[in-house]
């Protein structure tokens, strides 16, 4: 601590400030604004994962820490980032109508969902290349999803094979299917995640191509320190462990209609959800085709740009849906209230991507770990103000 450091004089606490050595690493890094310590809503630098206040804390620390290609990787929307923030912004759109003077001491935020039981309703979406964001990979989030028995979906396109982070989660984790244009290779991945014993695999079905700008202004082949990974002129890591064995296809996906997915269904014995609807359509057709789950998702604002958030898109799915399968929403979520108001709204569960990538990359395990206690700690908390002592009570009277 600078000596002459006066905390009752604000000109040279400034002064102060301006020469931290944090304040000016923040700045300096990511080419933003210094952190504001005046403004009690800013992210806070924090250096220990138990000092995170919000998710936004871990996000401030993975920039710290993470490649800047990898971050904008991570952070990015698709086209010019209009449906990354419509998700952000459609919760605001819904407010909340909590009831007062119901004793709320003791609540239970379990669900279940395909037979098993889960202390919250908060599942860890599919994000794939995990080892960019920390050495051991998906490692640190599988220990994580043990520690918190939270349900982990593990992406087709994970730095490690599905059998190390099963031994890590220490039970099968549910598996995301990119599908291959080349049969045999779809096949082959189905048939090792199901021998693996996942219990459940996602198809991936809003990517049959995306435009990603920014990603492609970041210009790895140019960058020497990037080279061991990524392959000059090649975009992505040559070989993931999930097509070890297998021809991969580095097509767009627009091949993929109902018909590919009634092929998938029918080689199976896992339950078969669907990831990436976002209308009534589309709901009742997942139906007809006698798909067991939903995903309502537009790919954390990946996938088209719709500027239409999940959470908007959700109220149309629940509905045609009607109780048959369950529904699981994600994008945008970073709040208790966020949770609340997908589950008034009639989702059985919620997944979130980029906070648990932000512990990662911030705090590994400890960070993942972090992030699922925060956002528990606030789904409590609004629970409580709401007065619904359980999951299945938040329901559309709690929502305007
Ligand atoms: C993803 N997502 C994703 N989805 C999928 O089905 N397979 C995948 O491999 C990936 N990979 C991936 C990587 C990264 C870096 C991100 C940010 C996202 C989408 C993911 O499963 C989920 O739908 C969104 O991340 C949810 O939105 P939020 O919580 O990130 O806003
Ligand atoms: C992504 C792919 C991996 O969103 O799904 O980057």
């Amino acid at each position: 601590m600078n000596k002459s450091f006066d905390p009752t004089n604000r000109r040279a606490f400034l002064r102060y400030l301006a020469t931290s050595p944090a304040i000016l690493g923040a700045s300096r890094l990511w080419g933003q604004p210094a952190i504001d310590i005046f403004d009690p809503y800013a992210p806070q630098l924090i250096t220990r994962a138990q000092d995170a206040i919000n998710v936004f804390d871990l996000h401030e620390a993975a920039k710290q820490k993470y490649l800047p290609g990898h971050y904008t990787y991570m952070s990015m929307g698709t086209d010019g980032g209009g449906t990354l923030r419509a998700n952000r912004e459609g919760f605001k759109k819904y407010q909340l109508r909590p009831r007062r003077l119901i004793n709320s001491r003791t609540l239970d935020t379990s669900i279940e969902l395909f037979g098993q039981r889960y202390p919250t309703p908060i599942m860890i979406a599919p994000c794939g290349h995990q080892k960019a964001f920390h050495s051991e990979g998906e490692i640190p989030v599988a220990r994580a999803a043990r520690t918190r028995d939270t349900e982990m979906v593990l992406s087709s396109v994970t730095s490690l094979a599905v059998e190390d982070v099963i031994d890590a989660r220490g039970k099968p984790v549910w598996y995301q299917l990119y599908v291959d244009e080349k049969w045999e290779t779809t096949r082959g991945i189905v048939k090792r995640v199901e021998a693996a014993g996942c219990p459940v695999m996602a198809i991936t079905v809003d990517l049959p191509i995306s435009n990603r700008e920014a990603d492609m202004r970041h210009r790895r082949a140019d960058n020497p320190n990037c080279q061991g990974c990524h392959a000059p002129n090649a975009g992505v890591i040559p070989l993931k462990p999930m097509y070890r064995g297998l021809e991969r296809t580095f097509s767009d996906r627009s091949f993929l209609d109902w018909e590919y997915v009634d092929r998938i269904r029918d080689i199976t014995d896992m339950k078969v959800v669907i990831k990436g609807i976002v209308t009534s359509e589309d709901a009742e057709l997942a139906i007809e085709h006698g798909i067991d789950g939903v995903i309502v998702s537009n790919h954390g604002g990946r996938a088209e740009d719709s500027g239409r958030s999940t959470i908007e898109s959700l109220a149309e799915v629940v509905d045609a849906i009607n109780g048959r399968i369950p529904v699981i929403v994600d994008s945008g979520f970073r709040r208790g209230t966020d949770i609340f108001k997908a589950l008034a709204l009639g989702a059985d569960a919620i997944a979130i991507g980029r906070p648990y990538l932000w512990g990662l990359g911030s705090f590994g395990q400890e960070g993942v770990e972090t992030v699922l206690d925060i956002l528990k700690r606030e789904l409590e908390i609004v629970m409580k103000q709401s007065g619904t002592l359980n999951i299945a009570e938040i329901n559309s009277n709690y929502i305007i």
